[in-house]
């Protein structure tokens, strides 16, 4: 099983909405056994919530029914389970590599690092602002989930 865990900083909007859209990614794929999909957040302010209602309008208009996700606070040993640890922003990143043990052999970084012809480097945090901050939020998250997937097949499931 390859594992990947999204992170930002309350785990209520981006990466939640990071792992509804690649795990349906996946499930088209036809790769549900072989890849597992997990979000958390640097802080525990959320931990047990659903998604902010904004990420689940947003996910819900490209069909994507993320109310089933709950907010956790990332740990140390995740980095045991977890082949891939992807920060939304480099704040998120910054924290993570503090927890992050020496010698992870796993991948840490930033998730849109995985997107093709990208122009921002951060999925920004939209929890202050309005509905068209989820909106972009999505066009990333969209973009970086298929070159994810592509590293992924290239790592772990050629051959
Ligand atoms: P997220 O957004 O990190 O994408 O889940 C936020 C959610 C909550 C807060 C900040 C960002 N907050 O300050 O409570």
């Amino acid at each position: 099983m390859v594992k990947v865990l999204f992170v930002c900083l309350g785990n209520i909007c981006r990466s939640p909405t990071a792992e509804g859209v690649f795990r349906a990614v996946v499930e088209k794929a036809g790769l549900r056994d072989l890849i597992h999909t997990d979000s958390a957040g640097t802080s525990g302010w959320h931990v047990g919530n659903p998604p902010d209602q904004r990420a689940i309008r947003a996910a819900g208009r490209r069909g994507i029914d993320i109310r089933d996700l709950r907010a956790r606070q990332v740990t140390k040993a995740d980095f045991q389970q977890f082949d891939y640890v992807l920060a939304m922003d480099k704040a998120n990143l910054q924290d993570l590599t503090h927890l992050c043990p020496s010698g992870y052999g796993g991948q840490l970084s930033l998730f849109l690092d995985y997107a093709a012809d990208r122009d921002e480097a951060e999925v920004p945090d939209p929890y202050y602002g309005g509905e068209e901050g989820f909106e972009r939020v999505l066009e990333l998250i969209e973009a970086a989930s298929e070159g994810l997937l592509t590293d992924i097949r290239r790592r772990h499931l050629s051959g």
